[in-house]
């Protein structure tokens, strides 16, 4: 084999291994470059102020605390039955509302209600907040998140784009109210 046709061939598979990275370049990159823009191009900005409604004021009698659900609007499509999630929706009276994320402060398990003693208790580490979502006693350092939230026809609504942490800034998170109201 002459040296004219191994340099051609050489020169030949050199093109061939740069096409080939090329596209391998451009098949890594598209996810990350999707991932980037995600946030404008999903409007993941704005389903973090979105108002999710939880129901009719009259599913939430004064005096209780109920369970309610929703979807969060902070999903990516990838996200499934994970964004469906749940807070606890305390009617104090007329139009005066609690509601409460469902994640206790200290690790993130989901809180209960338990009526007879007027408390949340976690069941990871024994956690216990008082009915106005204030610390009671256990490992947890701080009360429950609130979500923002307001009533527009007859429905309670929340903001709920994203699950509050002890970081995130929320009007909410040092309004209380006395624990026997
Ligand atoms: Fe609730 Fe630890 S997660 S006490």
């Amino acid at each position: 084999m002459s040296n004219e046709t191994m340099l051609t061939r050489r020169g030949l598979l050199m093109k061939l291994a740069i096409l080939f990275n090329g596209l391998v370049g451009i098949a890594l990159a598209v996810p990350i470059v999707q991932f980037l823009l995600s946030s404008i191009t999903r409007g993941r900005a704005n389903a973090y102020l979105a108002w999710v409604p939880l129901g009719a004021v009259s599913e939430f009698p004064e005096g209780e605390t109920r369970l309610a659900t929703f979807r969060n609007p902070y999903v990516t499509p990838t996200d499934g039955k994970t964004a469906d999630t749940a807070c606890w929706v305390r009617h104090i009276e007329g139009e005066q509302f609690q509601v409460f994320a469902i994640n206790c402060m200290h690790l993130g398990c989901p809180v209960r209600w338990f009526p007879q003693s007027g408390l949340f208790m976690c069941p990871c580490h024994g956690g216990v907040y008082y009915r106005d979502g204030s610390r009671a006693s256990g490992p947890p350092e701080r009360g429950l998140v609130e979500y923002p939230w307001k009533v527009e026809k007859g429905q309670i609504i929340i903001q709920a784009g994203e699950l509050p942490t002890p970081g995130a800034p929320t009007a909410a998170l040092d309004r209380r109210t006395p624990p026997c109201a």
